[in-house]
Parts: C-alpha cells; sequence; structure tokens
C-alpha cells in the first residue's frame, strides 16, 4: 500500500506504537530482576504518592480528569525499592487517566492495615468485563484492543507492575466493573519485629 495522506496518520500511530513497545519490553526486561539489586528502605506512602500525584495531576486536569490522593493522618510505611514503587504507581496513574474518560476522577488511597500496608488506585473510567481479570497481568493481554487502538499501550504494563511489586514482596490485585471502574490494590507486607528476628536467625 503507497503511502498516502489517507495512511500516513495510521502508519505514524503504528510506528508510534512500536516504539512505545521496543521501550516497554526493555522496561520489562529491566524488571525481570535478573541481578538487579533491589533496594528495600522504609518508605512513608502517603508523602511518596504525594509528589506522585502533584507531578501526575497535569495532565488529569488537561484531560478532565480529578486526581485525589486520600490519606489518613498516620504515616503508613512500607519497605519498598524507591526506583520499582515509582514505576508501579506512573504505570498504574497511565492507565488510570487513559482508560478514564472527562469528567471523570482518579483516587490514590493509602491504607494501614493490621499486617498490611498498602495504596490502591481507583478511577471510575471504562471498567473491565470480570472475563478479562485473571488475564491482565499478562505480557501483550490488553482487555478491548479495539476500544483503545490509538492510546499507544501494548498491553504491557500491568505485567511490569506485577513483576515489579512482586520483586519487592508485596502483591497486586484488580477489582472492576464495565461502566464503573476499576481498582488496582497494592499491599506488602509489614516487617514485624518478630519477622525480623527470625529472618536473623
Ligand atoms: N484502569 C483501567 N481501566 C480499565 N482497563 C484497564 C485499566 N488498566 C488496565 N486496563 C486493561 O488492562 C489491559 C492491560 O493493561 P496494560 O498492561 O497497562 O496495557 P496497556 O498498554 O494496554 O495500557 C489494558 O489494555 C486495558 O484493557
Ligand atoms: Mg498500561
Amino acid at each position: 500500500m503507497p503511502i498516502d495522506g489517507r495512511n500516513i496518520a495510521a502508519v505514524l500511530e503504528e510506528s508510534g506504537r512500536l516504539s512505545h513497545m521496543v521501550n516497554d519490553l526493555q522496561e520489562l526486561s529491566g524488571a525481570e530482576l535478573a541481578g538487579k539489586k533491589v533496594e528495600l528502605l522504609p518508605i512513608e506512602l502517603g508523602g511518596f504518592l504525594a509528589r506522585e500525584a502533584d507531578l501526575a495531576r497535569p495532565l488529569f486536569v488537561q484531560k478532565g480528569i480529578e486526581l485525589a490522593l486520600v490519606r489518613g493522618k498516620l504515616p503508613v510505611v512500607v519497605a519498598a525499592d524507591e526506583a520499582m514503587l515509582l514505576k508501579v504507581v506512573r504505570n498504574l496513574l497511565s492507565n488510570a487517566h487513559k482508560y478514564t474518560a472527562a469528567g471523570g476522577r482518579v483516587e490514590i488511597l493509602t491504607f494501614a492495615g493490621g499486617e498490611e500496608n498498602g495504596f490502591l488506585v481507583r478511577d471510575n473510567g471504562v471498567g473491565m468485563e470480570a472475563e478479562h481479570l485473571p488475564y491482565i497481568f499478562e505480557r501483550f493481554y490488553r482487555a478491548d484492543p479495539s476500544r483503545t487502538r490509538g492510546t499507544g499501550g501494548s498491553g504491557i504494563g500491568l505485567a511490569i507492575v506485577q513483576e515489579l511489586v512482586l520483586g519487592m514482596g508485596g502483591r497486586v490485585e484488580v477489582e472492576s466493573e464495565p461502566g464503573r471502574g476499576s481498582m488496582f490494590r497494592v499491599t506488602f507486607k509489614i516487617q514485624t519485629s518478630a519477622s525480623v528476628r527470625s529472618a536473623g536467625g
């Protein structure tokens, strides 16, 4: 097919998509953690996420989406690798931004449980059918390619998220409903003094 005015946009879009995918793939291999040092240090999620939300907010505002951080008064501390946590948060926010329409709202919440601390990112965007949920953390899986054509995603973001979260000893879960929105929850076990003691022998 010759490149003309009608299909040049499609060609550009496709090559943009490919270069995104190459970047993502490099990220993913970087996230394999092979030989990579994972440095778990105490990070206070409220402050960390407040900074990330402030950085991301202009992009959300530009699309007409409200981005709110809901944090309690007490600090919520997790043992995490700062660079890895950053990628996790940015991937989740980028999805929330992509799959939420103008007029929508995205919330980041911190939570402190008995033995687990963490945060969640929830949106009131397009949501997903239940049948997709078991697969969305797999590489290249996209819940609905037609609906998201042109958004530049390659279905790698959540694979990276899961790899990084597991690499830090945490876990990530999703809840979603079509037309109502999605919620991604990232949970870290709290290092109790007992487990530190037993780890130390
Ligand atoms: N916040 C969300 N709302 C609705 N669907 C989502 C959301 N986050 C992820 N998804 C679905 O999960 C799929 C996989 O996500 P991801 O791995 O980040 O790939 P993509 O490159 O498509 O963003 C997406 O294609 C989309 O269908
Ligand atoms: Mg993504």
